[in-house]
């Protein structure tokens, strides 16, 4: 772990015993009620754990009522048509995680007649399962000593010891995991890991860390150099592309146009506004469709930022005349259509609509159309 060290403190060591109690005795006092630490079912808590991989525990606790009432188990989980999972989903983001976690139920009912495996090398061979989730099923569920390092535990770390290393390599964090691994006790190897990320999620906060209220204080490196918030070291910041893209709001009397996205793309398998990248000419944005289309001046943009795109959404209003519906096209009644998986991105674009229902009588008062 030397390599990790920041050269200014090369000498830090944590003693274990004491590491732990001071942990362990906080979180019996701090540790917040949550709907999946009711019980030690692994498959609640792998749903868990997936939902808040990147995703904050507020946000996911109703999420998490939800799809537990609709996917009581491993098996109606795979079971499941993937739309209805993805419905399941709204909301969260990251859409690729339901996709994994379905995957990951239909080989749990192929492989473990539908039952989580309790080592590391099978657990890990489940689709969507990574080290981190491994560590916490592992430990939480079946109290296994295995660390579950996290984004809260590395920015823990980070400032107890003041590494220098960026973490967005995977050696710099198998190293960190080796560290946590030497401090598990093995008695308590669940709410050790839930404890060091309740920590960061609590007190050792992204920004304004609570330093005075910390049971790791007089441990911790960065606090003594009053800097904790230089920590973790950032590594070079990932290229976010901007990708200008063309969005049509066409109604009829039966409700808004929904086209269902193929398997492959940004919105795969979702219900989407049609839409286009944005050639030069707006006019051509939407030639691929398949039947023509009028469109009203640009209404609005709307700016939208996934993990590595920035989403400028150039929204049109529609005019056409559509004898039946093309394949993989729905009308969704306005006060229905979240009744289909539609992601965040064309949320907005309804929300914006809603909110300013002058901008579509202006264009073509009468939007209904031919059908
Ligand atoms: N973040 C991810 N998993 C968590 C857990 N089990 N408890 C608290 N925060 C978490
Ligand atoms: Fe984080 Fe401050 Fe605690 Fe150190 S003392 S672990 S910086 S909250």
């Amino acid at each position: 772990m030397c390599d990790l060290l920041d050269p200014l403190k090369p000498s830090v060591e944590l003693n274990p015993e004491f590491f732990q109690k001071s942990l362990l005795t906080w979180f019996k006092q701090a540790a917040r009620d949550m709907p999946w630490r009711e019980n030690k079912d692994p498959y609640r808590i792998w749903v868990s754990e997936i939902m808040l991989q990147q995703t904050q525990v507020a946000t996911v606790r109703p999420y998490f009522e939800r799809f537990m009432q609709a996917f009581p188990t491993v098996r109606a989980l795979a079971e499941a048509p993937l739309d209805r999972v993805l419905k399941n989903w709204e909301g969260l983001g990251y859409y690729s995680r339901a996709r994994n976690l379905q995957k990951g139920a239909q080989y749990l009912l192929a492989q473990h007649q539908g039952e989580l495996p309790q080592t590391l090398s099978e657990i890990l061979a489940v689709p969507g399962i990574g080290p981190y989730s491994a560590g916490a099923i592992l430990s939480i569920a079946f109290d296994q000593a295995v660390p579950a390092v996290d984004g809260n535990v590395i920015r823990v770390f980070s400032r107890l010891l003041r590494l220098k290393t960026p973490f967005d390599k995977a050696q710099p964090k198998r190293e960190l995991e080796q560290v946590v691994q030497g401090l598990i006790p093995a008695d308590a190897a669940g709410d050790f890991n839930q404890a060091l990320m309740e920590l960061g999620a609590l007190i050792c906060r992204p920004r304004q860390p609570r330093c005075l209220e910390c049971p790791m204080q007089d441990l911790c490196q960065a606090a003594a150099n009053g800097n904790p918030e230089a920590y973790p070291v950032k590594g070079k910041k990932t290229k976010v592309k901007t990708v200008p893209m063309a969005v049509l709001f066409l109604q009829s009397p039966q409700g808004v146009l929904l086209q269902q996205q193929g398997a492959k793309g940004i919105f795969r398998d979702l219900w989407c506004l049609p839409w286009s990248e944005m050639p030069l000419d707006a006019a051509a944005a939407f030639e691929a469709l398949p039947f023509s289309v009028e469109i009203s001046p640009q209404l609005t943009e709307i700016e939208h930022v996934l993990t590595h795109r920035r989403l400028q959404m150039r929204v049109f209003l529609g005019q056409a005349k559509l004898k039946s519906l093309p394949e993989g096209f729905v009308w969704a009644p306005l006060d229905q259509a979240h009744g289909y998986a539609i992601p965040v991105a064309h949320q907005k674009i309804f929300r914006f609509l809603v909110a300013h229902p002058l901008l579509l009588d202006l264009y073509g008062a009468d939007l209904s159309i031919e059908s």
